[in-house]
């Protein structure tokens, strides 16, 4: 299926059945993930917490996008592969396009950038050029520096406007679907009402949105040193790797060399 077929699945799933969408950032990952049925695999640059080892996402490059999208790829999924665009990498509308025609020719069906009003624009220019677009809107993890912090939106009447206002705007200029980040969930639940391209949540309440976003080592349990309180993990592949770790350590120790 092309890119716009995919794209266009997951507009028409709003209100049919609800959206699973997991991060992937290699290929193992991408292809267990696609067999098992999942909507969309996001290339998120979250992967510069769980995979690289920085503090956030800000250290996160095109480079290091391009890379780990291409690992996704190669998997050849059916599901949407959604490549994040990183912080700077779209600055400017002209510079998302270039970067985002790097991240589809890495393998992308599509690309998601975070904010709401403020990148209509770069919304729109995307569009026009071709290439489909997710808006990422709520917690934005590439200000959490100037933020202070991950903090829940939407506490106010105003807050929740801008939500709202956010979210219709990005809607008009072209995104084919949404991720609300840590959202008070009534009012993630009076966005998804409001638009009609479907929304995908995180952190955001489980009934309120027209679909779910984990990053996968919340779901699987495999980076045990920060976990989201509302993530819910499926696995515990920490201590399943390191009983391994454990196992392999003492059978190799317990073995003698044979010098000649
Ligand atoms: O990078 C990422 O994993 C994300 C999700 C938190 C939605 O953007």
């Amino acid at each position: 299926m092309t890119s716009a077929g995919k794209a266009q699945r997951l507009r028409d799933s709003k209100g049919k059945h609800r959206i699973s969408a997991l991060t992937a950032y290699d290929y193992p990952t991408a292809r267990l993930l696609d067999e098992a049925g999942i909507d969309v695999l996001l290339v998120g640059d979250s992967l510069g917490m769980v995979v690289l080892g920085f503090p956030d996402t800000t250290h996160v490059t095109l480079a290091h996008m391009l890379h780990h999208t291409a690992a996704v790829a190669r998997a050849k999924p059916q599901a949407l592969v959604l490549g994040d665009l990183p912080i700077h990498s779209y600055d400017t509308p002209a510079q998302a396009i270039e970067s985002a025609r790097q991240l589809i020719g890495a393998g992308a069906d599509a690309v998601k950038l975070e904010g709401g009003s403020d990148m209509a624009d770069t919304v729109r220019a995307l569009c026009d050029a071709g290439i489909e677009v997710i808006g990422h809107i709520g917690m934005l993890p590439q200000h959490v520096i100037e933020e202070g912090g991950y903090r829940k939106k939407g506490k106010t009447p105003a807050a929740a406007q801008k939500l709202l206002d956010d979210a219709r705007a990005l809607e008009l200029a072209g995104a084919c679907a949404l991720v609300l980040e840590s959202i008070v969930p009534q009012v993630a639940a009076q966005v998804t009402s409001a638009i009609r391209i479907p929304t995908i949540g995180i952190g955001c309440g489980e009934t309120t949105c027209d679909g779910e976003v984990a990053v996968i080592t919340d779901l699987l349990g495999s980076y045990p040193w920060f976990v989201p309180p509302f993530a819910k993990p499926e696995a515990d592949l920490a201590t399943h790797i390191m009983n391994a770790a454990r196992a392999y350590q003492q059978r190799v120790r317990g073995i003698t060399t044979h010098q000649r």
